[in-house]
């Protein structure tokens, strides 16, 4: 069995995709930039798909192609699993209204938080998301200038204004006391919204280390009806990252 990474050139995935099947892959996990395409290639979509519009795993079975979408609830299983917060009841602050929110939004709220509000840059995009999304009614849409002055307990960072290089220091107010801040990026070290996060008196920060390794895991099952054990991939993988920091 082998599992490795190929980097696809930007307008050949779906040329891409027909050589792995004729060579005989089960299947793929895709990641940005995309996850739009995947589900555009698939013959039968998930309504995890559905919902986020976005693939991250497909399968293949003979002249079909079946797409799913375990990036929500990868990040669901880490924070409830892994980091031992408890999402039902809570308050979640979502912060990014891209690909990387869309496809978590309806894991979270099927985790039935108490209150889940949606901060975005750009008021207008997360507000086209959740209408679109149908989900109006259960998310409330904020931008930067309109913070709420609530603390929440959990903060999740779904921009990519990291992966920019850019910071993202939404007000401390709203971190005081929280059970957990969430970046979805992931490092050998502390991601600068993780390091404001603890700054501002969050009680536990974590990257998204662990998202990567659940939703993998889940794709992994999918395609070998085995559910592979999380914790010591995810030891390994930390201790691989730690290792090559040093270097
Ligand atoms: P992806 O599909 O990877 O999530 P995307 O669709 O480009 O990428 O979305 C990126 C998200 O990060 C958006 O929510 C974007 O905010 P805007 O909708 O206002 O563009 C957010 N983002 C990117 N850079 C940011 C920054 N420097 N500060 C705050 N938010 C940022």
């Amino acid at each position: 069995m082998q599992y490795v990474k190929h980097l696809v050139p930007l307008q050949q995935f779906d040329k891409f995709v027909d050589r792995l099947r004729q060579e005989g892959y089960k299947g793929v996990n895709v990641t940005v930039p995309f996850k739009t395409q995947a589900q555009a290639y698939a013959t039968h979509s998930t309504n995890r798909v559905l919902e986020a519009g976005a693939a991250n795993t497909l399968k293949f079975e003979s002249h079909e192609v079946w797409a799913d979408n375990t990036d929500g609830w990868g990040l669901c299983r880490d924070i409830v699993n892994n980091a031992q917060v408890a999402i039902q009841g809570k308050s979640i602050l979502l912060v990014g209204a891209g690909g990387a929110a869309r496809g978590v939004l309806v894991p979270l709220l099927e985790h039935q938080p108490k209150h889940l509000v949606l901060a975005n840059r750009t008021h207008s995009k997360a507000m086209d998301m959740v209408q679109q999304m149908g989900l109006s009614n259960q998310v409330e849409v904020v931008d930067f200038e309109h913070w709420p002055n609530s603390r929440f307990d959990l903060i999740i960072n779904a921009t990519s204004a990291g992966l920019e290089g850019q910071l993202l220091n939404p007000p401390r107010q709203l971190f005081d006391q929280a059970e957990l801040a969430y970046d979805m990026v992931y490092g050998a070290t502390d991601t600068p919204f993780m390091a404001w996060a603890k700054q501002c008196g969050c009680l536990q920060t974590r990257d998204g280390l662990g998202m990567l390794v659940e939703q993998a895991a889940k794709a992994f099952e999918w395609w070998r009806g085995v559910m592979p054990q999380t914790t010591p991939v995810l030891h390994a993988l930390r201790a691989q990252m730690a290792t090559k920091e040093t270097r």
